[in-house]
């Protein structure tokens, strides 16, 4: 009985640390109703050109907005951002959205994202539903850079 005990808190364990590793951001169903962060444009030249070159959105669901609200900042749990990319189309003395280019995400979840600052990443090309194959790291590494903002370098325009 106890070595049974024993063995049902070993496999507990177990699947509580895959869960700490093994997450995956869903697709932001409905962010365009959320409320708008702010806009930008990136163009040849800057840092973030490779990465996400071209006009973005970034949208926060209302438990994010408490985070950008909070001072010092600091984001709920269930917290979910967007990075609106798209292809900007510049003619006729006026740039106007082209085509999506991706849904970039993150969601808190401090259970299922402890590894990468309790921030969940993900990127959905186009308009597609289905993540694409990302390093998550790499995203991580970079936003370290906005550690003292849980992460999140966008402020909100008011
Ligand atoms: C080289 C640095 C860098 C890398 C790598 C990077 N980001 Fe960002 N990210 C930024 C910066 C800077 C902003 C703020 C843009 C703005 O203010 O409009 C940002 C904004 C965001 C936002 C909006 C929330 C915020 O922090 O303002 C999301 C969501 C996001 N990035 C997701 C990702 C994902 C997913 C990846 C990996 C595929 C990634 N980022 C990789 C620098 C980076």
């Amino acid at each position: 009985m106890v070595r049974v005990f024993a063995l049902l808190s070993a496999l507990g364990l177990l699947f509580w640390g895959l869960g700490q590793t093994g997450g995956t951001v869903a697709y932001p169903q409905g962010y365009r109703t959320w409320t708008h962060v702010k806009s930008m444009i990136v163009e040849k030249g800057h840092p973030l050109y490779e990465l996400v070159g071209g006009l973005h959105h970034i949208y926060a669901n209302e438990k994010a907005m408490q985070g950008y609200r909070a001072n010092p900042r600091v984001f709920p749990e269930g917290s979910v951002i967007v990075f609106d990319l798209l292809e900007p189309v510049v003619g006729n003395h006026a740039v106007v959205e082209g085509e999506r280019k991706a849904v970039i995400v993150m969601e808190k979840d401090s259970r299922r994202f402890a590894r990468t600052g309790n921030w969940g990443y993900a990127l959905f090309p186009g308009n597609s539903r289905t993540p694409a194959n990302i390093d998550v790291n790499s995203c991580y590494e970079c936003h370290k850079g906005a550690a003292n903002t849980d992460f999140v370098f966008s402020v909100y325009r008011p």
